[in-house]
């Protein structure tokens, strides 16, 4: 007899980990690409990593000895970074880092430090935030195609459901208040108590800031319903392109307190800084009840007060940031034109993106079958044909088939050029007829079939196993 040594919650499959986003990631790790010792390797294009620009973080490093040292004007501070624990945080750092949003935002919205809840990463501040604005039987909805690990994030511990708001590429998946009001009424029909909604701006997977309108509709549609709007905006610094990033928070300006205390940032250094061993996250709200309820909850994952100190002295050297963002931006741009062009020439097209890591590329010409199957089939084909690990939009849960992410910020130019090359092998000598891969890899039974496991689909059914 099987012992049933684990909880219900640890043995329940709503961590949405076994999906093809995660396993492509495991064989990556089995085969990884180096242009040495394995270049018939995986390359890796299923991270949105940012490694472009920590020589900038490293030639900082080297020229203040003092803060990764555990020393403040040559004197060590060992024992007081040691000892350490107002889980409030260190108001020299959420000072910092506030101004930091702010600069990323043009100063036109202000930060407040008081306003500012620390959290080890988006990670832990997103799910926080499920933890004090909904429960069980409670939703959030999420406009698709949106980031596969916010299935484990929002929904596994905390019990909260995701209900998508079906964007299309009709639209460039725009959100619409049409979109809005479906999912709202999906939910409804499920008996689910709709709670909020979530976006992220710049989108991931899209690449693509959210614009004013679209802002204006979700702040309206909030209102009305008298819910959240939670708007992580881990990418904010990486808006490369025109149109310009418009926060939320500048949407804010000029409605009242009906809207502002029911409106709830989410950001990190995950991304705009390339830190994301750090685990360095934040939620911001002007709703204080909120902000108490998540300090509280952030004991479960602070930062440490060494990674608090140093940060503090990095992004308080407001030259560097301004100096660090900007060549950011720069890189991230031509980096994005390399992966464009590279696919134009090789046939492939895809979301015109000014932002993020990653672009969103259409492959639905080379689907065998206009399905998801046919989506799972070319993937394999990518993973162990052509040695990509690029991201399938059912793992995003696009409700079109043929969509893929690919990252470009995690590689070296060279390395992408040879990812381009393949790419183009591929396409160009028709190996998409060749028989199947001998080792497919298989989505547990209890997952959705197409590869598209939504919580509730268009007729009202729900698709998932409870959570635990
Ligand atoms: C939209 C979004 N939110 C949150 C996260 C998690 O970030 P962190 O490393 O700060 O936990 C990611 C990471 O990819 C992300 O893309």
């Amino acid at each position: 007899m099987r012992e049933n040594l684990l909880s219900k919650k640890a043995a329940c499959n709503s961590h949405g980990q076994d999906s093809s986003y995660f396993l492509g990631w495991q064989e990556y790790e089995k085969n990884p690409y180096d242009p040495i010792t394995n270049p018939k390797g995986i390359i890796q294009m299923g991270l949105a990593e940012n490694q472009l620009s920590f020589d900038l973080i490293e030639s900082w490093l080297e020229a203040h000895p003092n803060p990764a040292g555990f020393k403040r004007d040559g004197a060590s501070i060992f024992r007081e970074l040691a000892l350490f624990q107002d889980y409030r945080g260190f108001p020299p750092f959420k000072k910092a880092l506030a101004n930091y949003m702010g600069y990323l935002r043009g100063n036109k919205v202000r930060f407040e430090s008081n306003n500012l809840v620390l959290t080890a990463g988006a990670t832990s501040a997103n799910e926080t935030l499920m933890f004090c604005l909904a429960g069980p039987g409670e939703a959030f909805l999420l406009p698709t195609p949106y980031y596969p690990g916010f299935d484990r994030d929002l929904k596994w511990r905390t019990g909260v459901e995701i209900v998508p708001i079906q964007c299309s590429s009709s639209n460039d998946f725009k959100i619409t208040k049409a979109a809005l009001e479906e999912a709202y009424q999906r939910a409804k029909k499920c008996n689910l108590g709709v709670k909020g909604v979530l976006i992220t701006n710049p989108s991931n997977p899209l690449g693509t800031t959210t614009t004013r309108e679209e802002l204006d509709t979700l702040l309206d549609f909030v209102v009305a319903k008298g819910i959240h709007l939670i708007s992580d905006e881990i990418y904010s610094g990486t808006n490369f392109g025109s149109p310009g990033f418009i926060s939320v928070a500048e949407a804010m300006i000029g409605r009242d307190h009906n809207v502002s205390h029911r409106v709830h940032i989410v950001y990190s250094l995950s991304k705009d800084l390339g830190l994301p061993g750090f685990r360095v996250g934040a939620i911001y709200s002007k709703n204080n009840s909120v902000v108490d309820a998540a300090t509280k909850m952030s004991s479960f994952g602070l930062i440490s007060s060494h990674t608090q100190y140093l940060l503090s002295e990095l992004l308080s050297d407001e030259q560097f940031t301004r100096k660090y963002t900007e060549e950011n931006r720069k890189r991230l741009k031509e980096r994005h034109g390399q992966l464009v062009e590279g696919l134009r020439n090789a046939g492939v097209g895809c979301l015109r993106s000014n932002a993020g890591l990653y672009c969103w590329v259409d492959m639905r010409h080379l689907l065998e079958s206009k399905t998801f199957e046919g989506e799972m089939k070319l993937w394999n084909k990518m993973v162990y044909e052509v040695g990509l690990n690029i991201s399938p939009g059912s793992s995003c849960h696009c409700n079109e088939p043929g969509w893929f992410r690919v990252c470009f910020a995690n590689m070296s130019a060279d390395t992408l050029n040879v990812a381009i090359r393949r790419l183009k092998t591929f396409i160009d000598s028709g190996r998409r007829s060749r028989p199947p891969a001998p080792a497919y890899l298989v989505r547990k039974k209890d997952s959705h079939p197409s590869g598209k496991p939504t919580v509730v689909s268009r007729n009202g059914r729900l698709e998932i196993c409870a959570s635990g």
